[in-house]
């Protein structure tokens, strides 16, 4: 049996209805869920989760973005459960991610992504090791029930506005458009489904794609 250590990231958890379509297409797999914590990430957390990308200009906008707003963190075990879950999850990048893949229907844009998913068995065990030690994670024996309650309270509706949002980017990018308005959007569309969420946590997020966006738009200058 072989795990992974999965985060539904900050763009997936705060569209809630997103975050439980991902979560079952997930389990729809085989995939049996040890652990479930919805939880904040510590920034030194992130810091330590992202080490190895600690070097890339994109570290710290990085971290900030994992630690923006709240994450459901997961261990999913099966047979071949990395191959199987980085396959559902699709291409890093957005627009590379096949487009029936999860990455490739509810993610947002570039590396707003809204799965993280272990890549090799040696990086499960250390991530495994480093959100059960410092991030509050555990195995426990009804972690598969916390998990299919939390798709049952979630998944009901028709909720999606992936494609709202990724106008909104697409169009700020293209027009280097970074007004007050731009933020204002993505704080809207992001707080839609936001049940339970703190407003605030939700302004974060959409901060953090607005920092994306401005360097974008600065990069394209
Ligand atoms: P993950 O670790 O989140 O499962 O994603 P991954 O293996 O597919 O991609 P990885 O190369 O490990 O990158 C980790 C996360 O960093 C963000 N990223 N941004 N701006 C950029 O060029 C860039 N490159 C990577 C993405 O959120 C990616 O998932
Ligand atoms: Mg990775």
């Amino acid at each position: 049996m072989e795990q992974s250590l999965v985060i539904i990231k900050p763009d997936g958890t705060v569209r809630r209805r997103v975050s439980a379509l991902v979560l079952k297409a997930l389990l729809d797999q085989g995939l049996k869920v040890k652990a479930f914590k919805e939880m904040q990430v510590p920034e030194s957390v992130a810091r330590m989760h992202y080490d190895v990308h600690k070097d890339k200009p994109f570290f710290s906008w990085l971290v900030n973005f994992i630690s923006s707003a709240p994450v459901l963190t997961m261990i999913l075990e099966a047979d071949n459960a990395i191959p199987i879950i980085r396959n559902t999850l699709g291409a890093t990048f957005v627009q590379k991610a096949d487009p029936d893949s999860l990455r490739g229907k509810y993610g947002i844009w570039a590396g707003v992504n809204i799965a993280h998913a272990s890549d090799a068995p040696e990086t499960a065990a250390k991530e495994i090791e480093l959100w059960t030690t410092h991030g509050g994670l555990s195995e426990s024996s009804d972690a598969q029930e916390k998990a299919q309650a939390y798709i049952d309270r979630y998944l009901p509706g028709t909720a999606d506005f992936t494609m709202e949002i990724r106008d909104v980017v697409r169009n700020a990018i293209v027009n280097h458009d970074t007004s007050e308005g731009v933020f204002q959007r993505l704080i809207d569309l992001l707080g839609k489904d936001a049940d339970g969420i703190p407003p605030e946590q939700v302004r974060n997020l959409a901060s953090a794609i607005f920092d994306f966006i401005v360097e974008e738009v600065e990069k394209a200058k």
